[in-house]
């Protein structure tokens, strides 16, 4: 009988193979039970600093610490058997010097198992990158629309439109200059993401920025639709979970209320009973 030989883990030069060639499939994951899931499917699992809107109600992703960084990067570790696990550094724990993101880096990598991290920035951060890249930190970057820069943006709209392009594609090549494996390109225009791709020697991975890219990667929850009332024109809605949710819950509310649960067969007799572990 044969049996299913299990695929290796993703490594860093293998992503760095992909270049050029199948799309790598990329989402972010918060937690033990999603990581699972998207760890069967995609080549990277990134826990973003996303978490902080998605998961915890804040306003943008300035407030996250690395605390909660670690927390929920040790919860997706756990769910994880192939894919490559990049973890964010938050606002505040990397820009001050390239020895501050380092020590963050470090914490996060011993204390979560992730492979790699990613930062914001390109030309401001290309020192950060060599340093942490040459002590054995695999970095991918994220140029673009860099969301912990909201306040110098005044919001999240599109990037690298007219004058602004030749910035961002000097902010991909100086990280990629620098030793990024791999670029996160956000929120521009496609041909400015064609010209980026096919100058820069490394895979990029666009959120926003068209099929013009090396991979692509969404927020886990945008494509399930937790959030139904967040309507993105780069996110393609693959569930209604939200949705699906509210009436769960509200039916669950009127079952209650009506004391039509918990109906006999969910309760216990006075004689052993089987039931799960939970
Ligand atoms: O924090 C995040 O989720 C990201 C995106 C690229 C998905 O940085």
């Amino acid at each position: 009988m044969r049996t299913e030989q299990p695929s290796p883990p993703l490594t860093i030069p293998a992503v760095a193979s992909r270049k050029g060639r199948t799309p790598l499939v990329c989402l972010t994951a918060y937690t033990t039970p999603v990581a699972r899931i998207v760890d069967r499917h995609c080549d990277i699992v990134l826990v973003g600093d996303s978490v902080g809107m998605v998961l915890h109600g804040l306003p943008s992703t300035l407030p996250v610490s690395v605390d909660m960084m670690v927390l929920h990067g040790q919860a997706v570790r756990r769910g994880l058997k192939r894919a490559l696990m990049v973890v964010d550094l938050p606002f505040g724990s990397y820009e001050q010097s390239p020895q501050q993101a380092f020590d963050t880096a470090a914490r996060i990598m011993a204390e979560t198992g992730c492979a790699a991290v990613k930062l914001e920035g390109g030309i401001p951060m290309a020192e950060t990158i060599a340093f942490l890249s040459a002590r054995g930190i695999p970095v991918m970057a994220h140029v673009g629309l860099t969301p912990q820069s909201v306040h110098r943006f005044g919001g999240y709209g599109v990037r690298g439109q007219d004058e602004e392009a030749e910035s961002v594609a000097r902010d991909a090549a100086a990280a990629t200059r620098a030793g990024a494996f791999a670029v996160v390109l956000e929120k521009i225009p496609a041909p400015l993401a064609r010209s980026i791709t096919d100058t820069v020697p490394v895979p990029t991975i666009g959120i926003g920025a068209s099929e013009n890219c090396d991979g692509q990667i969404l927020v886990v929850d945008d494509i399930l639709g937790t959030m139904p009332e967040l309507s993105l024109r780069f996110v393609k809605r693959y569930a209604t979970i939200g949705a699906e949710t509210d009436e769960a819950v509200a039916a669950y509310a009127d079952d209650v209320r009506r004391r039509r649960f918990p109906a006999e067969e969910h309760a216990f007799g006075t004689g052993a009973s089987q039931d799960g572990d939970r």
